[in-house]
């Protein structure tokens, strides 16, 4: 059985950075499972498939799977390593709708569950304290506010030359976080037994302090 280190929080808080360097410094894994749901996007977006019968089904027809190089997190759909295109605002979108179909959530689960079961996991996404990790050793609720994570994602994009509306991501922002909270199954939210870390005022380096101080309490060794 792994040590399981579960944060779950709203797009733009920071998740992935964070958990990225937890994993590091603890050396157990990253498994981002927000890239599983957005190549199943990728998937459902090229094969032109809509409507949630419709997505259902084809679900079944994506196989996902990761690996790791140079300790980074590739995801491979049908034999494609296709990490590189999954990160674009299209397939983000399209990942907050398809994740909130049951049948793409179970397809998913047991991937992640098993890689939970077989390594020492740091997991993020939106339900993994909730529903994929409910035992997980550690589980931390990290937020901020709406207009901190606009605020970064539009500094990402800038730096890397996409001109880009601050309005606009803001508005997306608060559209995705609408219905990763409101869906049926497994919505975005704080398990009971989670510790909140809202970032708007805090550096990176001393929200993974805090993460593990958390952690050095909770697990010893
Ligand atoms: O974290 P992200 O932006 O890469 O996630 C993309 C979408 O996938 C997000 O809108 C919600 C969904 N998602 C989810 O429903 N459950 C997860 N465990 C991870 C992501």
């Amino acid at each position: 059985m792994g040590i399981n280190i579960a944060i779950d929080g709203p797009a733009g808080a920071g998740k992935s950075t964070i958990a990225k360097k937890v994993a590091k410094e603890l050396s157990f894994i990253y498994v981002d499972t927000g890239a599983m749901y957005r190549a199943m996007a990728l998937y459902l977006l090229e094969k032109n498939i809509q409507g949630d019968e419709a997505i259902a089904t084809a679900c079944h027809d994506a196989d996902i799977s990761i690996r790791y190089e140079n300790g980074e997190q590739q995801v491979i759909l049908n034999g494609e390593n296709v990490t590189a295109f999954l990160r674009r605002e299209e397939v983000g979108n399209m990942a907050s709708v398809s994740s909130a179909n049951p049948e793409v959530r179970a397809h998913l689960l047991k991937l992640q569950r098993t890689l939970a079961k077989e390594n020492d996991v740091v997991m993020d996404g939106r339900d993994i304290g909730t529903t994929i990790l409910p035992d997980a050793e550690v589980k931390i609720f990290l937020t901020a506010s709406p207009e901190t994570r606009a605020n970064r994602r539009y500094l990402e994009l800038t730096e890397k030359g996409e001109t880009c509306d601050m309005n606009e991501i803001l508005k997306t922002i608060i559209e995705r976080d609408v219905r990763d909270m409101n869906r049926a199954v497994s919505p975005l939210k704080q398990a009971e037994d989670a510790v909140l870390v809202d970032s708007s005022d805090m550096g990176i380096d001393e929200v993974v302090e805090k993460i593990l101080s958390v952690y050095r309490e909770k697990v010893t060794r």
